[in-house]
């Protein structure tokens, strides 16, 4: 056995989604770097990530597609698989909740669970809504009736297993508090002691019997296991936990590491180490909650409509520009927005100017002035001894970078050595010397400097990029791995100098961003048309909405905060709003509908024709004289075979009251509103 400290590293299991995209890619890509740098610097690692395949919303998709649960989720983790290949994520397992190393160890803890009096029967009490064959919890409805149909619900009450949380919270808290490393960053530590543990924890309700899909409660198969039960398991049942076939499990927990996106933190920094308390495991040692990648518009979401595929950022772009845009744009735990423009840019800066110019110039010069050979170094200027001591310091503040998870200043830093390098050539402008024979070894030295450089960039970037490094390697004739590893980064001059480079092609090739940005506007344009009019969407949307437990609320929860962080608009966006004060100088209701009223306004000497669905709420006669505030430069639309030139502002309350806006006291029709 080898005595190589070992690294456990996870990423989520995935929601069988027919498309993930970029956001999800963003997780796993920054575990694959994570586990390729601990690689690199000598652990024995483990990394492994999967799919998370049971649940109510599974067996719906599958019922409307008339295959089994089964079928379905096979056939989708196929294509996330092939899209983990595209990426180059180098997982040592890949585990399905399906399998049955899974559902049988899932089952034991379970068990085990219920044996020790940690999990007991009791009794759920919630909301049903027939029709939609939905659970809803007292929040969630909307004036007392199904959220999503508007009709009548009834009380329920099911029997069900119920986990004891309650009895592991004060451990928990004490764990919490004397372990800072466990939550990472340390905002959402104390988010979690705040928000949830210290105001208390209920008992989980852990089973089901409302669906099938699921793993069956194993001494009581009316009921399935709670998914997150089930799918925060694959983290030691990946291992062989309770199987004679443990080793892994013994070798590799506690996990070094859970990577999660920031809104399943409370799953992972709550339940799962109750779980592990409750089973007398060892906790994670941490899980580190990183931030959402967002669109300009808000959360990334397939209901949406808008994501942005991985796949065809891949192909145009090459997947080690993805994968670094990915890790260098956006600082870690935070949220980060993802726009088309910030990509093709950092492209063009960071990897065509930086990194690809200094390749090949540093190439082309050898190949030029030496015929191809690496030459020999001599006498050392400053300005050797200052690149040089630069170069040989990186690689101890990457690694200290990598501890915090700090992608984006870890590759920072490996750019100043880049930066350094290329403005090193400007000051010793080996084209000058070129021209003088006296100063061949001059110039032999300052090529030299640049080629050991290069080498140790590619093993540098070698985690976050998976193609460039071998590239760089071919073109510096580097055959010799023991030239490609960590080691041989702590002193300079490894590089063999007589070594043949070989010229090859621009490691990335120059983009023409508005050329880019356009056919990238036009790629997503039409996959958000087709995503609209895919009806598996709007039931992945529809079935989105019923989801019912208090976990999936807490998600929506912060996906509206997240929408409100990311809606916020400028004063500039504000002001090509045209909102004028608009007298009504008439009204009457639109013929078969009992909802709009058609209205003549007076906006200072302009006469508008607006229809509004406010016949509910006002008669024609309550709203002559009214002065109501207009959007005047609305593109005008028909509603019920009739133009509207604007919109009136109303507010509304969640219990369906309706008032319209209008101005304090009396001031002229057409004023401006800003
Ligand atoms: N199945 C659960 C995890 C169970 S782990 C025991 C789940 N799956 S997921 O498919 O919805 O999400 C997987 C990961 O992708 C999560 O970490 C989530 O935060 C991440 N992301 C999904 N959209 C994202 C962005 N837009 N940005 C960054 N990460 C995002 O949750």
């Amino acid at each position: 056995m080898s005595d190589k400290k070992t690294f456990y590293i996870t990423t989520p299991i995935y929601y069988p989604s027919d498309k993930l995209h970029i956001g999800h890619a963003y997780t796993t890509v920054a575990a694959d770097a994570m586990a390729r740098f601990k690689r690199l610097t000598g652990y024995d690692v483990m990394f492994l990530t999967g799919t998370d395949e049971h649940g109510q919303k599974i067996e719906r998709l599958a019922r409307e597609k008339g295959v089994t649960p089964k079928e379905y989720v096979d056939n989708i983790v196929a294509g996330i698989k092939e899209l983990w290949k595209l990426m180059d994520i180098s997982y040592d397992d890949f585990i399905r909740t399906t399998e049955e190393r899974h559902e049988k160890v899932v089952q034991k803890i379970f068990k085990k669970l219920y044996d020790q009096g940690d999990i007991y029967k009791g009794e759920y009490q919630g909301w049903y809504c027939t029709p939609c064959e939905s659970f809803w919890t007292e929040r969630q409805l909307v004036d007392g009736k199904c959220p999503d149909c508007g009709r009548k619900v009834e009380l329920v009450k099911e029997e069900a297993y119920f986990f004891k949380l309650s009895k592991y919270q004060q451990q928990l808290i004490e764990y919490i508090e004397s372990h800072d490393e466990f939550i990472q960053p340390p905002s959402r530590k104390n988010e979690m002691l705040n928000n949830f543990l210290r105001p208390g924890l209920e008992d989980l309700c852990v089973s089901r019997t409302s669906f099938k899909w699921g793993i069956p409660v194993p001494f009581d198969d009316k009921h399935v296991v709670y998914v997150w039960i089930d799918a925060l398991s694959n983290y030691i049942t990946a291992l062989g936990y309770m199987t004679d076939a443990d080793e892994k499990y013994r070798k590799y927990w506690p996990a070094d590491v859970h990577l999660v996106g920031k809104e399943i933190v409370r799953f992972h920094t709550i339940i799962w180490p109750i779980m592990l308390m409750a089973l007398g495991e060892p906790l994670p040692k941490q899980v580190f909650g990183h931030g959402w990648l967002v669109l300009e518009g808000g959360k990334m979401s397939k209901s949406k409509g808008n994501v942005v595929d991985p796949v065809v950022l891949v192909e145009r772009y090459g997947v080690d520009a993805i994968r670094y845009f990915l890790l260098r744009e956006v600082p870690f735990g935070a949220d980060g927005v993802f726009s088309n423009e910030a990509l093709l840019n950092r492209i063009n800066s960071d990897l065509v100017n930086d990194l690809g110019n200094l390749v090949n110039r540093t190439i082309a010069m050898v190949d030029r002035y030496f015929d191809g050979l690496i030459p020999q170094p001599a006498q050392l200027e400053d300005v050797d001894m200052e690149l040089r001591q630069l170069a040989v310091s990186i690689p101890s503040r990457v690694e200290q970078l990598m501890d915090r998870f700090e992608f984006s200043n870890a590759l920072a830093e490996i750019w100043k050595l880049i930066g350094r390098a290329n403005k090193y050539i400007d000051e010793t402008t080996p084209w000058v010397l070129a021209k003088d024979p006296s100063k061949r070894s001059r110039l032999g030295t300052v090529l030299y400097n640049l080629s050991e450089c290069l080498r140790m960039i590619s093993v540098l970037v070698s985690p976050f990029m998976t193609r460039t490094p071998g590239k760089i390697c071919q073109q510096l004739g580097i055959r010799d791995e023991s030239l490609t590893t960590w080691d041989s980064l702590a002193e300079f001059g490894k590089l063999p100098p007589g070594t043949r480079v070989q010229r090859g092609e621009v490691i990335f090739p120059r983009l023409d961003v508005e050329k880019e940005l356009k056919e990238l506007e036009e790629i997503q344009q039409r996959a958000k048309q087709a995503s609209q009019s895919n009806s598996e969407t709007h039931t992945a949307a529809k079935e989105e909405a019923r989801a019912a437990d208090g976990a999936v609320q807490q998600e929506r929860q912060d996906d509206c905060q997240q929408k409100q962080e990311a809606n916020q608009i400028s004063i500039d966006d504000f002001a090509k709003l045209d909102l004028r004060v608009a007298r009504v100088v008439s009204a009457e209701a639109v013929e078969k509908s009992n909802k709009l009223l058609k209205l003549t306004l007076e906006v200072g000497g302009e006469t508008r024709q607006v229809v509004s669905g406010i016949a509910k709420y006002y008669t024609p006669e309550q709203l002559v004289g009214k002065k109501v505030i207009l959007v005047a430069n609305l593109k005008p639309a028909k509603l019920m075979g009739i133009v509207s030139e604007g919109m009136i502002l109303a507010a509304t309350d969640d219990k369906g009251n309706l008032a319209l806006l209008t101005v304090d006291h009396d001031i002229a029709s057409g004023s401006k509103i800003s």
